[in-house]
């Protein structure tokens, strides 16, 4: 890596303003600008935080464009090592408040894996990528998983959800791919947060007995249709172009036998799926229940862990295979929101079924746009196995549902 200074805004020099950060569907793939919008800077591990967010895309495009990758991407490697040797990072690491350590583990986890991608482009073999990625990077990214259990490679919560996308996000591509990748992770966070207000609804209505059954219901639905609005702005709006830039650095790690950030890892998804059809989705697709216990590692582990224990009731260790997943006792239903709506009338039914509905729908657009954007032009998947079939993941969760 070169040692010159860089600007300190990752933009390309455009005379257009940085438009409003997006917190609106609308705001998303507008294509109005090609500079990023930094209205608060949140870097917890000061010169590694500032360096992921202003340097770092540019170092990636330096060595894409070099003639000598495979020296670029060891500089960088070297480089980034030497910084970390300068200052008691693993001290600062442990000692930041949570929200603080969340951005940090995000930086981390965006160097390690802007390493091994950057390595595998350079052509170098395991154990040059292992050198590149070098001792003091790989101390740090291995006291974040001791301090937040993780998966140990960059994984869905640090990209979609600790990443601080809508004041000082985290990024590897500059310009108008830029832009669009900071859109892409912000409607991902627009989404998480309809599906949390969904799963709040459902819970209250679950959990509390004097709750309002139709009121829950009705938010249920109406925050799924908001999700389903954000989804259709990806569909319509989000430029196969620019995706296919940017995804190449967010693919499975290619020295690792490990998966990528994908959607797949939502907690929250597994959570409304769970409360609103859990039982019906045993019957239908156990295949979903194995997957999410084999693959429990991706998943942010404090959200998927209570869903872990309201399939568990009975059970010390949530993260154990339940004994009902291979036939040995029932589904335990006290998990989904079914004995309350059961007890409810028919029109608590009848909202029911529209929240099944509304999800459902989701389920379906998604998977047309997964297979716009990524599968029908073949680009390799990130969150599916090569035992697995793309097909039956992204059907996973669709039920046959009653005419
Ligand atoms: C246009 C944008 C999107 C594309 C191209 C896309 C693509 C994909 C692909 C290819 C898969 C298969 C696993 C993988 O290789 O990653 C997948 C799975 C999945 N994605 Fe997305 N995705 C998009 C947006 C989203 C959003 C916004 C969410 C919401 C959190 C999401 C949630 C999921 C889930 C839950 C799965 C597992 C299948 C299922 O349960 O339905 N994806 N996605």
């Amino acid at each position: 890596m070169t040692s010159v200074v860089r600007p300190t805004a990752v933009d390309s020099g455009s005379p257009v303003a940085p438009e409003r950060s997006p917190n609106r569907s609308e705001d998303i793939f507008s294509h109005l600008t090609d500079s990023i919008d930094r209205s608060e800077r949140k870097r917890p591990l000061g010169p590694v935080s500032n360096f992921t967010v202003e340097q770092l895309p540019h170092c990636v495009a330096e060595i894409q464009r070099s003639e000598r990758p495979n020296g670029a991407i060891k500089a960088f490697g070297r480089s980034v090592n030497a910084m970390i040797g300068e200052a008691d990072y693993s001290g600062l690491l442990l000692r930041l408040p949570q929200c603080d350590f969340e951005i940090a583990k995000t930086d981390i986890q965006y160097l390690v894996n802007c390493t091994y991608q950057m390595s595998a482009f350079a052509g170098l073999d395991p154990s040059d990528a292992e050198l590149t990625v070098g001792a003091e990077l790989s101390r740090l990214a291995s006291l974040t998983c001791q301090r937040q259990p993780s998966v140990g490679v960059l994984s869905y919560e640090d990209m979609i959800l600790t990443n601080p996308v809508q004041s000082d996000p985290r990024l590897y591509c500059l310009g108008a791919v830029g832009v669009e990748e900071r859109d892409f992770c912000a409607g991902h966070q627009l989404i998480e947060s309809e599906l949390q207000s969904a799963m709040d609804a459902l819970l209250d209505l679950r959990d509390l007995g004097g709750a309002d059954a139709s009121r829950c219901l009705t938010q249920c639905v109406a925050r799924l249709e908001s999700a389903q609005d954000v989804l259709t702005r990806f569909e319509d709006h989000m430029s196969p172009e620019l995706f296919s830039q940017f995804r190449a650095f967010y693919g499975k790690n290619p020295y690792r036998n490990t998966l990528g950030p994908s959607g797949r890892f939502s907690a929250r998804v597994v959570a409304v799926s769970v409360l609103l059809v859990g039982e019906e989705l045993f019957r239908q697709k156990p295949q979903f229940y194995w997957d999410l216990y084999r693959l429990s590692e991706y998943y942010p582990q404090t959200s998927i862990g209570k869903v872990f224990c309201w399939l568990s009731p009975d059970n010390r260790d949530a993260w154990l295979k339940p004994a009902w997943l291979e036939g040995k006792a029932d589904f335990p239903r006290s998990a989904t929101i079914s004995p309350v709506v059961e007890r409810g009338g028919r029109e608590i039914e009848r909202l029911h079924e529209a929240c099944v509905c509304a999800l459902d729908r989701f389920t379906r657009m998604h998977r047309r746009a997964a297979l716009k954007h990524t599968v029908e032009p073949g680009r390799p998947l990130v969150g599916v196995e090569a035992s697995e079939s793309i097909e039956v993941v992204l059907c996973q969760r669709l039920l046959t549902l009653p005419p």
